[in-house]
């Protein structure tokens, strides 16, 4: 049976104290709305409902993706009421689930599971039993065990308040429902709003079946309404990513300072340090060692890649097997480091290939370059690739050996076999094999005076 599935996300989320609507702020790099969608997606076979509201201009402008029917809620009347503005976008013969915006970890397979309940004559909702359910609506069953009510803690009485199961505001629907059901919905409650949870209720008192679905993991319900709230669920889908990460066989330095915004993915035996954010899409090989306090962002890394202390990678990059990078090595995009090709502290690269076995050990930048295999660039060599409006490229050829503190003025093009001697300003191309030296020739100058103070008085 098809599936339509609603999120809400009109609320504001006052306590916040934010700018930003709610479910644009971020969970792992991306906006929690964007983490529902993609589950949401999975699910459904027909664009998504999303109801916004507050900020909804900047929601719409954010999220930029195929499957959505945006639908404003003007005044935020309540769950039921803005359940009830997507009424328009759902089929008749579609089962429906209602999601909230703000409960980033809800799992795909929870909600098949839950869909599984519905029939024709059955509704269901997931619960889940907390050590302190202040705040949410609580399950009222009857005395065979089934869901009568869902009670919001304002309207509750005292024993209700007891109750420690509570809704998640995950409900699934069969088809018809809730274009039957929802207008009739009152707001006589102590919050004057259109309550979703009454449905549960009517529901019972119309012959329908109430299914209750009990969440095992509480993070995967919980939804976001603080700061505090945010980075307890960021911190808890880091550790699931650690431990996941784990299982494949990578040894982890401390789950607790991983944090992992965008696809990781490794091979066997890889070894992360503390403190580095992977972004974007990294894919590391097997045998890769990362130092702490790295950032990387969209890179591929092959096998036995040593990626040392305070590395900056900004992607896209390559890293070839058994190469070694940093400690304090910048790559930019367009970098790409062959085999045992090795780039040492202080270097900054850009849309450069280094060859196999080439260095560039030290306080380097190479942009725009081409350097062939088994290359020696030495410290303090700077392509210069700029000249205020246009770049050019440098090709450095096989077994070259550039001596420190050299600049190669680019165009230029270094041949194989080719020394470049320490402190030159390379300006033309050098042949193979030959030697270029272009610094000043050396004059010593005997019994130098050198200027003397004359003290004052
Ligand atoms: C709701 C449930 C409660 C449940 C709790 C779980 C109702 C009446 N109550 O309470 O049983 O235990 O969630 O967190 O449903 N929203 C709109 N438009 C509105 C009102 C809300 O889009 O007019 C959205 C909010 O942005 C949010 C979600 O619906 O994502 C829930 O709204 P919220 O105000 O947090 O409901 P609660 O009072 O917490
Ligand atoms: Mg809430």
């Amino acid at each position: 049976m098809a599936v339509d599935v609603i999120v809400l996300a009109a609320g504001k989320g006052t306590r916040m104290k934010s700018a930003l609507p709610k479910v644009l702020h971020k969970l792992a790099g991306k906006p929690l709305l964007e983490h529902v969608l993609d589950t949401a997606e999975a699910l459904a076979d027909a664009p998504v409902s999303v109801v916004i509201g507050h900020g909804s201009e900047l929601v719409m402008a954010t999220i930029v993706r195929d499957q959505i029917s945006w639908i404003l809620q003007q005044q935020q009347l309540g769950t039921g009421h803005a359940v009830q503005q997507a009424l328009p976008c759902i089929r008749d013969s579609a089962r429906v689930i209602v999601l909230y915006g703000d409960v980033p970890l809800i799992k795909r397979q929870t909600l098949l599971d839950l869909l599984a309940l519905v029939d024709v004559r059955t509704m269901a909702l997931l619960t889940v039993t907390l050590d302190n359910p202040t705040g949410y609506g609580r399950i009222v069953r009857d005395q065979d065990g089934a869901v009568q009510a869902i009670v919001e803690e304002k309207d509750a009485t005292a024993e209700q308040k007891t109750i420690a199961e509570v809704n998640t505001g995950v409900m699934a629907f069969p088809p018809e429902f809730l274009r039957q059901w929802l207008p009739q919905l009152q707001n006589n409650n102590a919050q004057s709003e259109y309550y979703l949870t009454d449905l549960v209720g009517m529901a019972r008192s119309q012959g329908f079946r109430v299914a209750a679905l009990e969440a095992t993991s509480a993070h995967e319900t919980e939804g976001v309404n603080s700061r505090s709230q945010l980075h307890t669920l960021e911190r808890q889908f880091q550790l699931n990513l650690a431990q996941a990460l784990q299982d494949e066989g990578v040894t982890i330095a401390d789950t607790a300072r991983f944090d992992c915004r965008g696809q990781l993915t490794a091979g066997q035996d890889c070894f992360i340090d503390v403190n580095t954010v992977f972004e974007g899409s990294v894919s590391l090989g097997n045998n890769v060692s990362i130092g702490p306090n790295c950032l990387i962002s969209d890179a591929v890394i092959g096998d036995a890649v040593t990626i040392k202390a305070n590395t900056i990678i900004e992607g896209p990059v390559t890293i070839e097997s058994h190469a070694e990078v940093g400690p304090f090595a910048r790559l930019r995009p367009g970098t790409q480091l062959r085999t045992h090709s090795r780039v040492g502290n202080f270097v900054e690269t850009k849309k450069s290939v280094i060859g196999p076995g080439s260095k560039v050990n030290h306080l380097s930048y190479i942009g725009d370059t081409t350097v062939g295999e088994n290359a020696n660039i030495g410290a303090g060599t700077i392509t210069c690739n700029y000249d205020g409006v246009n770049k050019f490229n440098t090709s450095i050829g096989n077994g070259a050996f550039i001596g420190s503190n050299s600049s190669l003025v680019a165009p230029v093009s270094i041949g194989d076999g080719a020394t470049v001697g320490a402190g030159s300003t390379i300006t033309g191309d050098v042949g193979d094999n030959q030697l270029a030296i272009a610094r000043g020739r050396q004059r010593n100058i005997e019994n130098w005076q050198r200027p003397a103070k004359v003290e004052k008085e």
